[in-house]
């Protein structure tokens, strides 16, 4: 068991070196890929501080996903666009860089929608991206959720606030989601087994639902 923790650790610890101060718009290194069409993950962090924990857990599942699927992956990251995203009012006021992000989580194969709990709920900057994103656009859009607080009194975020919002854009969100709090984390890093165990898990209830599409193939190592 300790053996399995310790990769998980040094696979995440991997990722981050390549991740570590991800910019909006980066894509991670080529992968040994058979022939094959990538995933395409847009994965939203909510947070619109630095440094982020909420950034920390949405590349631990990157990296996880990485593990098992062919990917082409793009971090929306609300701590670059969160000020020039709250000033815009409507969708054909933002500027491109940020209407090319919204463009990329509506076509995404995956997104995975991240948040830090402000108040019970997620913030509302991170309600304000995703009330500009088209109101179809993520019908039908497999949405991985995730959420870090300060403590566990506010796990249900996920069912109780996450969960309906991305319901009410017909979105199909995995069963699984990854709720962490500070007490997971040592400092800015997956800090506790049972995090590690929750976003294995997540991962592995996920990867098959695309893995058997017929446009993508498992990674060959
Ligand atoms: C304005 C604000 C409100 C918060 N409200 C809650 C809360 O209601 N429940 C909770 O567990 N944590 C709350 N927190 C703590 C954050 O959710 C927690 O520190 C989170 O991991 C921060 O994510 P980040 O490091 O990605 O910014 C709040 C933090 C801030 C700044």
């Amino acid at each position: 068991m300790v053996a399995v923790f310790a990769s998980i650790h040094s696979r995440i610890a991997s990722f981050a070196t390549h991740g570590r101060g991800a910019k909006v718009g980066d894509r991670f290194p080529p992968r040994r890929l058979t022939v094959s069409t990538p995933l395409k993950v847009v994965a939203v962090n909510g947070s619109a501080h630095q440094p982020s924990r909420t950034l920390v857990l949405v590349q631990a599942l990157l990296a996880e996903l990485d593990q098992r699927l062919v990917l082409d992956t793009q971090i929306v990251d609300l701590s670059e666009i969160a000020r020039p995203l709250g000033a815009s009012l409507t969708r054909d006021e933002l500027p491109p860089d940020i209407e090319a992000q919204l463009a990329a989580i509506e076509s995404a194969d995956l997104v995975i929608a991240a948040a830090p709990v402000y108040r019970g709920s997620f913030p509302g900057h991170f309600k304000h991206l995703f009330d500009l994103v088209g109101m179809d656009a993520l019908a039908g859009k497999p949405v991985l959720l995730a959420a870090t607080g300060g403590s566990d009194r506010h796990a249900l975020v996920l069912e109780h606030q996450l969960r309906p919002l991305f319901s009410f854009l017909q979105a199909l969100t995995l069963p699984i989601g990854v709720y962490a709090s500070t007490a997971d984390f040592d400092g800015y890093q997956v800090g506790s087994k049972s995090l590690a165990d929750r976003i294995t898990l997540a991962v592995e209830r996920a990867a098959p639902l695309f893995a058997n599409a017929a446009r993508q193939l498992r990674r060959v190592a």
